[in-house]
């Protein structure tokens, strides 16, 4: 078996996701490389996850019988973890949502309804990158076209990096809000926060950050990253589906309006107008997704029991052995960065002009996992004149193995389109 410095145990660590045991096609084992998109669910998430339902079920913050209050505390715990996790100065700016899109669409509208100072109008410019994930483009064109206000990006050099060179063209003094992603879904590529976060400070903009492909796999900070908004969503970091977070400053939270109106987001109700509760409930209107919230909390827990640190080092030494063998595969076009240096654990590639869809179709058959397609990013192909790539993306409880397999399916992938 292929050892590398810095990997984590993962046959104790596989003991934990009774999925990655299951026999696929005809009795081959899974290769689940497709973290990307959805990573696995330890037993120790399914375990609070049913006992939440056997045992403590109710609507939070509505009822003073026994299981609302036990439902409320499993809740609000949950929010206590989150903000430990990503650092938070308060758990109060930790808003629970349904994913990263409804996070990214909650600061958008946020933005649209707000008054001066962070109104976004026709006078002003909106700042995202050829690299987002259409949850962080279609939210800044729907609002571009409600406001006027101009939508501008960084575009990206040949070896999948961001093309800064432009910097302060693309940011000014009208820019009202920069959004970008932290780690590209697609490419892989680790962005350079410091060098935006500086330019959009020097200008007032708001910073907003995806980081839905960072969270699960390095410590996060929000206080570091200095930004003013940061999404991530739950299912990619050993959660559940159905629950995503929104990290925002309080102050910003408190001045800004909310975007759903309903139950529990608000002080008094009368039938001429509202006054909303403090943040984070403003913007968590109606019963919200408890189960899942609980279920996120478990998923911190058990990635703060293994360390951040060392998943990080861990993916990278996987990532470092996957882009070295993958290179080795004739006719194999890695889009994206071609180093293990600033760069995720997802790696986006074609294989001479075999189709991608073929290219999956085949791994699939060898019970292999990759995603295939345009990643719900597909300026990103435009940008590199390809339809699609085939995708492979490794988490926590990946092996150089499953490398191997990977290397050895895209082998029958050329052998079978000759
Ligand atoms: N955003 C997820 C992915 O990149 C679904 O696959």
């Amino acid at each position: 078996m292929t050892q590398l410095p810095g990997l984590l145990d993962t046959e104790a660590i596989r003991k934990d996701f009774p999925i990655l045991d299951r026999l696929v096609h005809d009795g081959k084992k899974l290769v689940y490389l497709d973290n990307a998109a959805t990573s696995q669910t330890p037993r120790q998430v399914l375990d609070v996850l049913s006992e939440y339902y056997e045992v403590h079920n109710a609507n939070v913050h509505r009822g003073v019988h026994v299981l609302a209050e036990e439902a409320t505390a499993l809740y609000e715990g949950a929010r206590d973890k989150v903000a430990a996790f990503i650092n938070a100065p308060s758990r109060d700016e930790v808003i629970f949502t349904k994913n990263a899109s409804e996070s990214l669409n909650l600061v958008a509208n946020m933005l649209g309804w707000a008054d001066e100072p962070y109104r976004v109008d026709s006078d002003t410019e909106i700042v995202i990158t050829e690299m987002e994930h259409h949850s962080n483009i279609v939210p800044w064109q729907l609002l571009s076209q409600r406001t006027g206000a101009k939508l501008k990006w960084f575009g990206l050099t040949d070896d999948g990096r961001l093309d800064l060179s432009n910097i302060d063209e693309i940011i000014t003094e009208k820019t009202k809000v920069v959004s970008f992603v932290l780690v590209s879904n697609i490419l892989g590529t680790v962005n350079p926060v410091e060098a935006i976060v500086r330019r959009a400070q020097q200008v007032g903009a708001l910073v907003v950050i995806d980081a839905s492909q960072a969270a699960p796999h390095m410590t996060m900070d929000v206080q570091a990253l200095q930004a003013d908004f940061v999404a991530f969503t739950g299912h990619k970091m050993c959660g559940p589906t159905g629950i995503g977070v929104l990290w925002g400053r309080q102050e910003l939270l408190e001045d800004l309006p909310p975007f759903l109106g309903g139950g529990e987001m608000i002080e008094t109700v009368s039938m001429h107008s509202s006054t909303y509760a403090p943040a984070p409930h403003k913007f968590e209107a109606g019963t919200p997704p408890i189960a899942q919230a609980v279920g996120l909390g478990a998923a911190v827990d058990y990635l703060t029991s293994i360390g951040m640190d060392n998943i990080a080092r861990h993916e990278h030494a996987v990532t470092e052995y996957a882009v070295r063998r993958l290179l080795e595969v004739p006719d194999l076009r890695i889009i994206g960065p071609t180093t293990a240096e600033d760069r995720g654990a997802a790696i986006s590639f074609t294989l001479g002009d075999i189709h991608p869809h073929d290219v999956g179709q085949v791994l699939d058959e060898e019970g292999i996992a990759v995603r295939v397609g345009h990643h719900c990013a597909r300026p990103v192909c435009l940008r590199y004149g390809i339809p699609a790539t085939t995708r492979a993306s490794f988490y926590l409880y990946s092996t150089p193995a499953e490398v191997d397999a990977l290397v050895e399916g895209l082998e029958h992938v050329r052998n079978f389109f000759g």
